[in-house]
């Protein structure tokens, strides 16, 4: 960076008006050409040529397309690759270009990837720019030295790896791109960094940190608070905002920063950041402190697909997620194990989430051959850096994870790691406290605890929660947290019987698992069980479940691999299974999680009610299971269970009462274990300190007659990105849910939109993400359509299946004001 000399002392209220040489942000997202080499979809290999990145390259056969783009999720889903990867060809070579005009030469132009998976390589007009292989990482390169007036190419080879992964990765450019178009001298790439040391409540502090890249002689910075014109002058600078708005989970308050520089008193650089006034505070004694005041971290897990949409970033498909997470009283995520997409940290800032941002899954030792751990040593300080300066603006994040389960927590070694990390982080950011997720207990006693400010363990409430209490003796000076939690495998809509209260049975059907909530791998357990360790030890400031959505990947207990068999500890079971696998020569066909609270399509599972009971304990609600469809068990045993924020219920079968239950100390569920089924109507009263508190009803329902549809939103933007989620239900002829019902549905759509994904939330299921037909899974599937950008008009979707009745709904798309 070029030394600066900064001129103190200038009248700032009147900022020249914007000039030619500002800045200048283009989405670069549009018009690209792609092409795949070596490992193919459907299993052959092609050769890649060489010299791809030659403009005089011939790609007149690649395919046109627009950014973000998921490679992997167009499938086709191939029963011999692995499970815990999706079963979807995301590894190979992806090779994209874009030829773009440049009118003069004379700016410094960047070129910024959200994220790219994976090992990038960049080149302009045939000369090599530069590469980054963490396909989370977020990147600036300039292209200035090798831009020329009128036409120039840009290629990017993306190269994933096969075994690289523990999850569903994705493939492709699948965030978002930028060109920015500077002066010679500008704001630094992530150059501002705005903290608010102290927020009394008649005024707040605001510090502005400003890096500058290519300052000279006569360069200035000047700052300006847009809702308040609060402002000031210099790359260091403290505002004041009187009777500031704060930043909490009810008010997501925010504000504008812009920041200006001037070159002789002429405007060359202007750039608006969005931050959040607030205090953030970790203690041993009253928890997590927003504002002062303590919030309790009722957090999730998320991976960073979007489901059918694989992991192409859309705003509104993430806004959705958060949407359903809130509604169940979710107000925290951890972004397990990686950083996310900056919109995600943009809508939880709007939101009111509180964000725990993850750097990595390992460290120097590997989990799968081609991880992180290949690039560990000559990358890690490089994509810490780019994590913390992109994302230390944003008021949602209050800590920042250096890794996940990493190999190294039970040594020496990976204690000085962590040390390392933790310093750099530090070097970066001050004022949120650095942690990492521990299963492994050792690493609460061995030193490594000291090496991070708050302590996150995974998966220790089992036990009686034996090292969380020991872990409170030894440090009563270091804030403890469950950074995963729970780890309940189920199956929307699926029950097996017996019931069992053993974890390591509810197994059945085709690859499913039962959704009476107490099924979990060895390591884990049902939700119940971190509620009474909170409960008994609340000074633990809060939990994050594992996970909050079905993700790709990874289907415990169903994983193929060797640890598969071994998640069912009951021996009958695990026969059960060895057989069934057997059977079905290895390649068996489960693709993505059951660890969702919610599954891979949205729609809730039975324990979001269990989640809800808990973390919206004013909301009057009550959930019955299971659903009341079971023909063959007329007479026979099936227990029904109720989620209630209530403390008391009484459940009736066909009007007669069944009984009314209280629930007891550390109790977070009431059960009627033996009641002997008959079809009709179960119904539950919820009462809460004696009154009557919420209802619910569950009939049997009749045969399916019907599809019924809605839609999450009937206007959407007509923007090319905007998304209509749309439920489609398979109904009896009073429009009740066919719960066993699996009939297919086809769609058609006529107006300005377009179908983007199909799904179901059957992990099991290998039918195409992109199609215009699906089957029912349990009476649900769901079909997302997208507008078309400029076209505004009425999108009509007509569902159709064999023998229902079909139906048609409309979905407004809207032109922007401007
Ligand atoms: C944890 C791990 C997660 C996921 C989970 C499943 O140990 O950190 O990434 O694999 O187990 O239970």
């Amino acid at each position: 960076m070029n030394s600066l000399k900064i001129i103190v002392g200038l009248a700032v209220l009147s900022l020249p008006l914007v000039s030619a040489a500002e800045r200048e942000t283009i989405d670069f997202n549009g018009g690209w050409k792609f092409a795949r080499f070596g490992a193919m979809p459907d299993g052959s290999q092609l050769a890649e040529p060489a010299g791809l990145e030659k403009p005089s390259a011939d790609v007149s056969a690649w395919r046109i397309l627009d950014l973000p783009h998921d490679w992997g999720i167009e499938g086709p889903f191939r029963a011999e690759l692995e499970n815990r990867t999706g079963k979807l060809p995301w590894a190979g070579i992806g090779w994209y270009r874009k030829t773009f005009e440049v009118e003069a030469l004379g700016k410094r132009v960047f070129v910024e990837f959200d994220g790219a998976m994976s090992n990038s390589q960049v080149w302009l007009n045939g000369e090599y720019v530069g590469e980054w292989p963490y396909g989370y990482a977020s990147f600036q390169f300039e292209l200035t030295p090798f831009l020329q007036q009128g036409e120039n190419v840009l290629a990017v080879r993306l190269d994933n790896k096969e075994r690289s992964s523990r999850w569903y990765p994705g493939g492709g450019i699948y965030r978002n791109v930028r060109l920015v178009k500077t002066a010679a001298t500008r704001v630094a790439h992530w150059g501002t960094f705005v903290t608010t040391p102290e927020v009394p409540t008649t005024s707040a502090s605001v510090h502005i940190q400003t890096t500058l890249d290519g300052a000279v002689e006569g360069t200035e910075v000047r700052h300006e608070i847009l809702e308040t014109g609060s402002n000031g002058s210099g790359t260091d600078c403290t505002l004041t905002v009187k009777s500031p708005k704060l930043w909490d989970l009810q008010s997501p308050n925010l504000y504008t920063l812009e920041t200006t520089v001037l070159q002789n008193g002429e405007v060359v650089d202007r750039e608006q950041t969005v931050f959040g006034i607030r205090t953030i505070e970790f203690t041993t004694d009253r928890g997590f402190l927003l504002n002062g005041k303590t919030v309790v971290m009722n957090g999730v897990c998320q991976h960073h697909d979007l489901g059918p949409l694989g992991t192409a970033i859309n705003t509104r498909a993430l806004e959705r997620q958060i949407e359903i997470l809130k509604e169940m009283g979710c107000n925290a995520i951890r972004t397990s194990h990686n950083p996310p997409a900056p919109e995600f940290l943009e809508l939880c800032d709007r939101m009111g989430i509180l964000v725990q941002v993850e750097a990595f899954d390992a460290w120097k030792a590997s989990k799968t051959p081609n991880d992180y751990s290949l690039h560990f040593t000559e990358w890690h300080e490089r994509d810490l850096r780019a994590m913390v300066r992109r994302d230390r603006n944003h008021p949602s994040v209050v800590m920042w994870s250096t890794g996940n389960e990493v190999r190294e927590q039970g040594n020496a070694a990976g204690i000085k790691i962590s040390q390392q990390l933790t310093d750099i982080i530090k070097s970066e950011d001050i004022t949120r406290p650095v942690t990492a997720g521990c299963n492994n207990y050792r690493a609460g006693f061995n030193g490594f605890e000291q090496t991070v400010d708050v302590f996150g363990y995974n998966y220790k409430a089992k036990q009686n929660a034996k090292y969380y209490k020991q872990f409170l003796q030894k440090h009563p000076d270091i804030p403890l947290y469950g950074s995963e939690t729970a780890s309940t495998v189920s199956s929307r809509g699926e029950y097996f019987f017996p019931f069992s209260e053993d974890k390591s049975k509810g197994s059945g059907g085709y690859f499913q698992v039962s959704s009476y909530d107490f099924t979990a791998p060895s390591w884990a357990y049902r939700p119940d069980v971190e509620f009474e360790a909170l409960d008994r030890y609340p000074k633990i400031f809060g939990e994050f479940v594992w996970t909050g959505f079905d993700y790709i990947g990874e289907p415990t207990p169903y994983n193929k691999d060797s640890t598969n068999l071994l998640n069912f500890t009951d021996p009958k079971q695990r026969a059960r299974m060895k057989a069934e696998l057997e059977k079905l020569g290895g390649d068996i066909p489960p693709r993505s999680s059951y660890f969702g609270i919610v599954d891979l399509c949205g729609f809730p599972k039975d324990r979001y009610f269990l989640y809800q009971a808990r973390w919206r304990p004013d909301l009057p609600m009550a959930h019955i299971l299971p659903h009341w469809n079971w023909p063959e068990r007329v007479g026979e045993v099936t227990p029904v269970h109720v989620y209630t924020s209530g403390d008391e219920a009484e459940v009736f079968l066909n009007g007669k009462s069944l009984g009314r239950k209280k629930k007891g100390l550390y109790e977070y569920r009431l059960r009627w274990d033996d009641v002997l089924y008959q079809p009709g109507e179960l119904k539950v009263i919820a009462y809460k300190n004696g009154k009557p508190w919420a209802e619910d009803v569950m009939p049997t329902a009749g045969d399916a007659a019907k599809l019924s549809l809605s839609a999450d939103r009937s206007e959407i933007a007509a923007d090319g990105r905007d998304l209509s989620f749309i439920t489609v239900q398979i109904s009896d002829q009073d429009g009740q849910l066919v719960p066993r019902s699996h009939n297919e549905v086809a769609f058609t759509i006529e107006g300005p939109g377009k179908i983007v994904a199909v799904g179901n939330g059957n992990p099991v299921s290998h039918e195409p993400f992109q199609a215009s037909r699906r089957k029912a899974f349990n009476g649900l599937c769901l079909v997302v359509v997208q507008s078309v950008k400029g076209e505004a008009g009425i999108i009509r979707l007509t569902a159709s299946s064999d023998g229902l009745i079909g139906r048609t709904v409309e979905i407004k798309t809207l032109k922007s004001a401007n």
